[in-house]
């Protein structure tokens, strides 16, 4: 942590003197976001304005604050005065210790109201918002106190009043399939209950998104239409109604919104990092940023089995072959999936199935992790536990002490299963099925993450909760899925995502952070396994996801047969780093195209990648992001003339040239297209 400035200018009112308007305003650094703070008949709103030159762009109307705490208790709304305001400044840069970016600006003005009942037996509150350049975030804190000790909260009150009928693009919540869904382009007075991030577009040119970050023990918040432009907090409830289980001293999560006047800048906002804690593990050397291979699409193309039989992928001999592919080709880690008992039969069926600690009898485990570490690569751990969360914690402990003694620095967690059926018993031994982001599953997470980090070992969570920036506090918390990855391109309903599908993903799924969509799939057709499915887009797109998807660990998902096949394009995802120094996205139009340069953070090399959607198109790249006083060789991976996801998706041109800072690259897209570039430093 370096350049540490925190200055506090304090200013404490007594409870005597009513604040006035201007004591319950707070503007960002910049002075274009300014919230205010009022005070209606005891309850508490918030609005939040944009400044231009001339003008006062409403974002968020006044919105109510507060809790409903169930028939017991009070609301937390409606008899509240102001006791006092703090205001207070904040300015530091920060190191990730892995990230999209290496040095962080957290640079906000903070307003803290200290609310407290006009009854009998007055209960506390205080409500923080912190206003940044780029958006704000606020969250509620419950300090201790002997009116309000165990509590809980049956509905958040908390009101978004957008300020017109945004264009937006979010998923359904409520649903089986947790977070597994297309997103839905529609007019926000269109939407009904979703999941966030969500995206907007307003009328006159602005980004939004709603979001939360640091979601530690509370359960997530998805978004409720209760009004034409009115969104409200609904929290994914227990089995039995109530939203969250508290005890003072409490705080929530924060509530974001990142406002933009381009679309890339949401995706160069940290607003939703600034607002976690900061990193709790003080030796992080064992926590690496890097590709890995694995026993994996084989399974989704139907070619091998994840269960035991002829086709069981999960061998010894086939392990062997994807390690020696990753010891000559550089990649640190191979994951095995189908390694251990519990794959055969319906192992996503809520069964007690899975034993995390004894491998399959032709997949000899520990001979395999030595034969790894001789090469210099290590086996990925795999742990899918059905969703059969209390049978997995039984193991958990032993699961992770065994990899740990393996060798294994990153695992992947997997919770397939119907997303309200997490099963566990209570004390009269009576069953109850949670939601798989509630609070209860965002505790069993939080659980996780914590071992895993006693045993040095990274996690990449597949059905989790949506990320909320707790990379920053638990960095091995590497990457998720938490979304439709590349394995839905082999067996998906609709043949393949469509081609605007990854044009929509950073602005939506990869706002709340890394996702480890499994990209590198260079055979696009396979039709020898799956006829019916396609990746629908083009060769040089597939490799430009490397820099566009952001994720310390990325696959390179493909078959190594493939790979051998097209070595030449291969290189790419070879060189690739997956740690950067810096990102900026040069141009960007949601669900149509993106272009993203990224600077390696252990090199002066530079990356691009450029991807379309539905539309074939030119793209003119300045290069002015390169060093001023520096050359490079361009190494380019370009859709050919003719090239088109449906016609021609393997033409590919590899080319090389000299560049400067001074130079533009002028390339044509097809339809579904690519462009990725490394710019290596001279
Ligand atoms: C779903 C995960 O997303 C996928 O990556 C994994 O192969 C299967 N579950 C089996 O665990």
């Amino acid at each position: 942590m370096k350049n540490h400035i925190l200055f506090i200018l304090a200013a404490a009112m007594l409870a005597a003197c009513a604040p006035s308007e201007s004591d319950l305003q707070r503007f960002s650094p910049d002075k274009r976001h300014l919230v205010t703070l009022q005070l209606i008949d005891g309850n508490l709103y918030y609005e939040l304005v944009r400044l231009g030159q001339d003008e006062a762009r409403p974002v968020i109307q006044p919105s109510l604050l507060g809790f409903d705490l169930g028939s017991d208790m009070p609301a937390l709304a409606g008899n509240f005065r102001i006791e006092r305001v703090e205001k207070s400044s904040f300015s530091e840069t920060w190191t990730q210790v892995w990230g999209e970016k290496k040095d962080i600006l957290n640079n906000y003005n903070e307003i803290r109201v200290h609310l407290t009942e006009t009854t009998d037996n007055p209960r506390d509150l205080i409500v923080v918002f912190r206003v940044y350049d780029d958006g704000v975030g606020f969250r509620y804190e419950f300090p201790e106190q002997p009116n309000l000790r165990e509590f809980q909260i049956m509905d958040e009150l908390t009101e978004f009043q957008l300020a017109g009928n945004h264009t937006t693009w979010s998923i359904g919540a409520y649903q089986w399939n947790r977070f597994e869904y297309y997103y839905d382009e529609a007019p926000l007075s269109a939407i009904d209950t979703v999941h966030t991030p969500l995206t907007m577009r307003t009328d006159d040119g602005l980004y939004l998104s709603l979001h939360e970050a640091a979601l530690v023990d509370y359960s997530t918040m998805t978004l409720e239409r209760t009004g034409e432009h009115l969104l409200k907090s609904n929290l994914m409830p227990w089995h039995n109604g109530v939203r969250v289980y508290a005890q003072t001293p409490f705080v929530t999560p924060w509530r974001t919104l990142q406002i933009a006047e381009q679309p890339g800048d949401l995706i160069t906002s940290y607003l939703i990092l600034n607002l976690n804690e900061p990193n709790k593990i003080e030796d992080t050397s064992w926590i690496e940023p890097s590709k890995y291979v694995g026993i994996w699409w084989e399974m989704h193309l139907d070619k091998s089995t994840w269960g035991s039989g002829e086709r069981h992928g999960a061998t010894t001999e086939n392990t062997r072959r994807y390690i020696d592919f990753a010891a000559e080709h550089g990649f640190p880690h191979v994951l095995v999936e189908g390694w251990n008992p519990g794959w055969d039969g319906e192992w996503y069926a809520d069964g007690v199935v899975f034993d995390f600690t004894t491998p399959m009898p032709n997949f000899d485990l520990e001979g395999l992790a030595a034969y790894a570490r001789e090469r210099g690569v290590r086996l990925m751990g795999h742990h899918e536990t059905s969703a059969s969360v209390l049978h997995y914690e039984s193991q958990m402990e032993d699961a992770f002490a065994l990899y740990e003694r393996l060798g294994v620095r990153a695992v992947k967690t997997g919770y397939v299963g119907h997303g309200r059926e997490i099963k566990w018993f209570n004390e009269a031994g009576e069953e109850q099925r949670e939601w798989h982001h509630g609070q209860f599953m965002v505790r069993h997470h939080q659980r996780v993450v914590e071992l895993a980090a006693r045993h040095k070992i990274s996690l990449n969570v597949h059905e989790g909760v949506k990320d909320t920036g707790l990379r920053r506090t638990w960095p091995n918390l590497m990457t998720r899925e938490v979304a439709m990855g590349q394995e839905y391109n082999a067996w998906g309903g609709e043949g393949g995502h469509p081609p605007a599908y990854t044009l929509i993903l950073p602005f939506t799924r990869n706002l709340s952070g890394p996702f480890d969509y499994t990209p590198g799939v260079l055979d696009l057709l396979f039709d020898e396994y799956r006829p019916d499915n396609r990746i629908k887009s083009t060769l040089a797109k597939e490799l430009a996801l490397y820099v566009v998807i952001y994720s310390p660990l990325h696959m390179a998902a493909d078959l190594p047969e493939n790979y051998e096949r097209y070595i030449d394009a291969f290189q790419f995802i070879k060189d690739v780093p997956t740690d950067w120094y810096d990102t900026q996205v040069l141009e960007a139009s949601i669900a149509e195209y993106i272009t993203i340069v990224r600077k390696d953070r252990n090199s002066e090399d530079w990356y691009l990648g450029s991807i379309t959607g539905e539309d074939a198109r030119e793209v003119e790249i300045p290069l002015s992001f390169l060093d001023i006083d520096k050359t490079y060789i361009a190494h380019i991976y370009r859709d050919g003339d003719n090239a088109d996801w449906e016609q021609a998706p393997y033409d590919f041109v590899i080319e090389q040239k000299e560049v400067t800072a001074a130079d533009m690259l002028e390339f044509r897209l097809g339809r579904s297209g690519g462009l990725a570039v490394r710019f290596e430093a001279q």
